[in-house]
């Protein structure tokens, strides 16, 4: 079954831009892209960098070590020198908490 973990306040997810919570003893990258609320692991799949510390343009969310660039809703590594997807996690909204499944 899924194991939704209760990850954060709606309230704070900022808009159009990246925050880092601990669910379920990781840290995930949580990101707030018109209205929506996507989530991914926080480590870059190309070295030892926070997302969190990155830029998020759209839906893209940019490395700050090398400037990689994985789209948020998929995971989906968009440039060179990733080769590695990044893994994503369902969110869900319920009274003002986001959940994720982790
Ligand atoms: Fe993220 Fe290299 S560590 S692109």
């Amino acid at each position: 079954s899924t194991n939704w973990i209760k990850a954060i306040a709606l309230a704070d997810v900022p808009d159009e831009d990246v925050i880092a919570v601990q669910a379920g003893g990781r840290e995930i990258a949580l990101y707030g892209v018109e209205g929506n609320v996507y989530a991914t692991d926080n480590l870059c799949t190309h070295g030892n960098a926070r997302l969190c510390d990155g830029f998020l343009t759209g839906h893209e969310i940019e490395c700050p070590l090398h400037q990689g660039r994985f789209d948020v809703r998929d995971g989906r590594a968009l440039c060179s020198p990733l080769r590695d997807n990044l893994a994503t996690y369902p969110v869900r909204i319920e009274d003002g908490v986001v959940f994720v499944a982790l």
